[in-house]
């Protein structure tokens, strides 16, 4: 695992509430990567990675989820439109979780998603209530990320399921150029560690799960970082971002980092599909 402790949970929260609007217009309704299968465009690759996992976790029509770490709402609105699953979608941003809302809201999704403010790191939901957690581009922002895969069991029934991307600091031993390129991202991108794929399985497996799918999809969702170089550079949204502060274009100026990342290995992007034992 790569830390980076400097980062702070406010920092992350703010980040969010103010970033969302940058995220919307440069990117679109879900704030994670997209996944190529060849000439398609970003909104389409955005969707398709949100497709992808529901197919690998074998999500079952109506299932009651909780999407940790829920964005805009993207994928609680997909999951509620397209499977009929009761979402309750949580984010550390109230602006996010106003924004979220008014657009379940205004497309008239059935059945409606719940979005909450909190912190995953402290809620707590009734044990054994949830049939799936679904989790993407979020726990890399978790300051304990072993101790959230505990508690986060608890919610699940016996046969749950847990579906979750993330983005990965790259396989042991990584050289010391690529730990700093890491760090990079960390920094920029506000997380306070990034775990490997063999870290995310030993997590899921001390937690009482079985791990049944496992893999990397980086050179499916690089694509997305060469998008949004060349969207910020053609508009406004650096000039936009300095005027709200310095933390703002922190994160704009880290995109060729994260580019930088994976093409050397020093970071992967992996999917997890992990049953709790019974
Ligand atoms: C990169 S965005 C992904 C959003 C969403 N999953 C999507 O794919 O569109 C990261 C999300 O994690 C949330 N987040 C970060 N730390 C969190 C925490 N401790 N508790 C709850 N949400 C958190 C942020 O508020 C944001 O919504």
């Amino acid at each position: 695992m790569i830390e980076f402790p400097a980062v702070q949970k406010q920092v992350i929260r703010n980040h969010y509430d103010v970033s969302t609007l940058f995220y919307r217009l440069l990117w679109g309704p879900h704030i994670h990567h997209g996944y190529w299968e060849g000439q398609e465009s970003s909104a389409r690759a955005q969707v398709q990675l949100t497709e992808r996992l529901a197919r690998l976790a074998e999500v079952q029509p109506r299932s009651r989820v909780i999407d940790i770490g829920c964005g805009m709402g993207g994928s609680s609105v997909w999951l509620a439109r397209n499977l009929q699953c009761e979402v309750t979608g949580v984010t550390l941003s109230a602006v996010q979780k106003k924004w979220a809302t008014s657009a379940a809201w205004l497309r008239g999704v059935r059945p409606r998603p719940k979005f909450l403010r909190a912190d995953a790191e402290q809620i707590e939901f009734p044990a054994g209530t949830a049939d799936l957690l679904w989790s993407i581009e979020c726990t890399e922002h978790l300051f304990n990320k072993p101790a959230f895969f505990r508690r986060s069991a608890e919610w699940l029934r016996p046969g749950g399921r847990f579906a979750l991307l993330a983005w990965l600091a790259g396989k042991d031993p990584l050289t010391a150029s690529q730990v700093e390129q890491t760090k990079a991202v960390c920094k920029g991108m506000f997380c306070p560690s990034l775990g490997s794929q063999d870290d995310y399985v030993s997590w899921f497996e001390q937690a009482g799960y079985r791990v049944l799918k496992t893999g990397l999809w980086t050179r499916q969702v690089e694509q997305t970082w060469e998008i949004c170089l060349q969207r910020v550079n053609r508009s406004g949204v650096r000039l936009l971002a300095r005027l709200l502060g310095q933390n703002h274009t922190l994160f704009l100026d880290h995109f060729q980092a994260i580019l930088d990342a994976y093409r050397s290995g020093a970071m992967e992007y992996g999917y997890f599909v992990a049953e709790k034992i019974g």
